[in-house]
């Protein structure tokens, strides 16, 4: 209920919509009653002119009442309509602003489902209650009324139908209810079974998983039937049992209106007419049953998209200003473990300053905690303890937007998205001209496949930068970072399928090109890190030690282990 403001900026159209509805129902309820008269007076009073005059009044009033229709169709899908799109966009902005943690925790497919599945069933009571509510009501109401106005006996009737319909109705919905929740969480995981399978369909086939997967993806899809069967079945016996007890109350009114025209106090027309009001208000409680099955299906869904929207960002951006240095970062008894993750930490009291304009590399064994502790700065996560500091202001403390303008992270997994190179690239700057886009694809040794491209810097890159190789990809995302002259910049493997030509050419253009950037590389090759002015060697989450290649090779343990390491392994001539 809390998702009704959404429906505020379409107030007219949810105000106009039970108005127009309200002259389509009055014609269906003085519909009956005009062919009661036809029947009483017309037909059996062989009135020929009274029949003409009230068949006319009639037509009339059906083009009346189906203008009404169409209007009140209209009105309220513009009032949905609008409110399911600015509920997307509100759900949509609120997913993009929570931390990694949090989107992790909700998992892919379950935010997919929240914004399409759920919020159509949101959007379908929106339209449901704003059209069926006030009808039903009006049908409901008006035809007792009319009812009665034709002979009070049949009173009797409605009495004795309407409890136990009403009874039929709650007892199978209290059943039912409970049933949507499990049908959404169902429709969660068949989405991230799908998610999974075209994100990594490559891989699949490379492993030959497809049957393993699609079996995978068969039992997720036959759980979502099997929930979505139950709550059919029940409705399968709602639908039969509503229309016994209608039709049970129909044979009453036949019954009770022949002894009426027996004794002479009411016409076959009358009768006529309150059989017809008779359904139109046990119809209205078939519909109610409906609008209850909206309502909780809705419901289900409005609390999982709720969830989303209150859920509250862990990582807050603060409001301090940066100071006047430009490009340091400094760790200070950092310790971090992921969320949910418990025994030793992935980060375990690390210090560690890096200067302005310094070139710092950090080396360590794969799973030492290397990009774990670089995604600090930017503050995709935060410290357990300790501080991160940048321009000597806990990062905790700036506005998330200024950090994350200094900071460009290129990640050890390139992210392209579909686009052209240069939209790709623009990434970083999107204001900048052409020939800085070219600029810094040179700089990151782009330049040279991007222009033989066919189309050169407009070619297509296809989702996920499918149609790159992976050297290309860390070469386009260095090319993006490099755009936005970032202050602070961390490559993160992001060199790894370059050949050591390639990637010595680019590190010197960087050198050339931005040596007031603090630089901090993280590698596995020794020689990639060799003309760092310090290496930083990372051990288990521990800073093992810190200097320049010949100290460290003079000191420190774990680097002369790495350095024969990758000696023997025939790499030792470059070293
Ligand atoms: N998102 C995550 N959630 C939980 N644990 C993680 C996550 N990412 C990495 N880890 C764990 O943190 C440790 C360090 O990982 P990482 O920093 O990626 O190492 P490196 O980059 O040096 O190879 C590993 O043991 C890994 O299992
Ligand atoms: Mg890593």
């Amino acid at each position: 209920m809390k998702l009704i403001k959404y429906l505020k900026p379409y107030l007219i159209f949810a105000l106009l919509t039970p108005l127009s509805m309200v002259g389509e129902v009055m014609v269906d309820l003085f519909q009956p009653k005009l062919m009661s008269e036809i029947v009483d007076n017309g037909v059996l009073g062989q009135d020929m002119e009274l029949i003409i005059r009230t068949g006319v009044i009639m037509l009339i009033l059906i083009i009346i009442g189906g203008a009404c229709g169409v209007a009140s169709s209209a009105f309220s899908g513009c009032a949905s309509q609008g409110f399911a799109k600015d509920l997307r966009e509100d759900v949509f902005r609120r997913v993009m602003s929570l931390s990694l943690q949090q989107t992790d925790k909700f998992t892919t497919g379950s935010l997919v489902t929240r914004l399409t599945t759920d919020i159509t069933a949101v959007q379908q009571l929106v339209d449901f209650a704003l059209r069926m509510f006030v009808r039903q009501s009006i049908m409901f109401i008006g035809g007792i009324i009319m009812m009665l106005t034709l002979n009070v006996n049949f009173g009797l009737v409605i009495t004795v139908a309407l409890p136990v319909e009403a009874v039929i109705v709650i007892l199978i919905m209290r059943k039912a209810t409970p049933l949507y929740s499990v049908t959404a969480k169902r429709m969660d995981t068949v989405n991230s079974v799908m998610q999974e399978n075209v994100t990594g369909a490559r891989v699949v086939k490379a492993y030959v998983r497809e049957k393993y997967e699609s079996d995978r993806f068969n039992d997720a899809n036959t759980s979502l039937m099997e929930a979505n069967l139950s709550v059919m079945k029940l409705n399968a016996v709602l639908q039969p049992l509503l229309m016994i007890v209608m039709n049970l109350s129909v044979i009453a009114v036949i019954w009770l209106g022949g002894w009426q025209v027996e004794a002479q106090e009411m016409q076959v027309g009358e009768v006529m007419a309150a059989i017809t009001y008779l359904t139109q208000i046990l119809h209205g409680i078939m519909m109610l049953s409906m609008m209850f099955q909206t309502v909780s299906r809705a419901s289900a869904s409005a609390r999982r998209i709720n969830e989303v929207l209150e859920t509250e960002p862990i990582i807050k951006s603060g409001s301090s200003q940066f100071g006047s240095e430009t490009g340091t970062v400094s760790f200070r008894n950092v310790t971090f473990s992921y969320p949910g993750s418990s025994g030793t930490p992935v980060i375990a009291d690390l210090s560690l300053d890096i200067k302005k304009g310094e070139s710092i590399a950090v080396l360590g064994a794969t799973g030492s905690g290397k990009t774990s502790l670089i995604s600090l700065i930017p503050r995709f996560y935060d410290p357990v303890e300790g501080q991160v500091l940048v321009d000597g202001v806990d990062v905790r403390d700036c506005s998330l937007e200024e950090l994350r303008n200094k900071v460009a992270v290129v990640l050890q997994k390139s992210e392209l998205f579909s686009g052209s190179a240069a939209d790709n690239i623009r990434w970083g700057d999107k204001t900048a001209s052409d020939e800085e886009v070219k600029t810094a694809a040179e700089i990151a040794c782009a330049d040279e496949f991007i222009s033989e491209m066919p189309d050169g810097y407009n070619g297509m890159i296809a989702e996920k930068g499918a149609s790159l190789s992976g050297g290309q990809k860390q070469r386009l995302s260095i090319a993006r970072a490099l755009l936005k002259k970032p202050e602070i910049l961390i490559l993160d493997d992001s060199t790894s399928a370059l050949d050591l030509g390639t990637e010595a050419r680019l590190r010197n253009g960087i050198n050339e090109h931005f040596s007031e950037t603090t630089l901090i590389i993280i590698a596995q090759r020794i020689a990639s890190v060799k003309s760092c002015d310090r290496i930083a060697v990372l051990d288990h989450g521990r800073l093992a030690a810190v200097g320049t290649h010949e100290q460290l090779l003079k000191t420190c343990g774990v680097y002369q282990e790495i350095y024969r390491s990758q000696v023997k392994n025939g790499e030792g001539d470059e070293v």
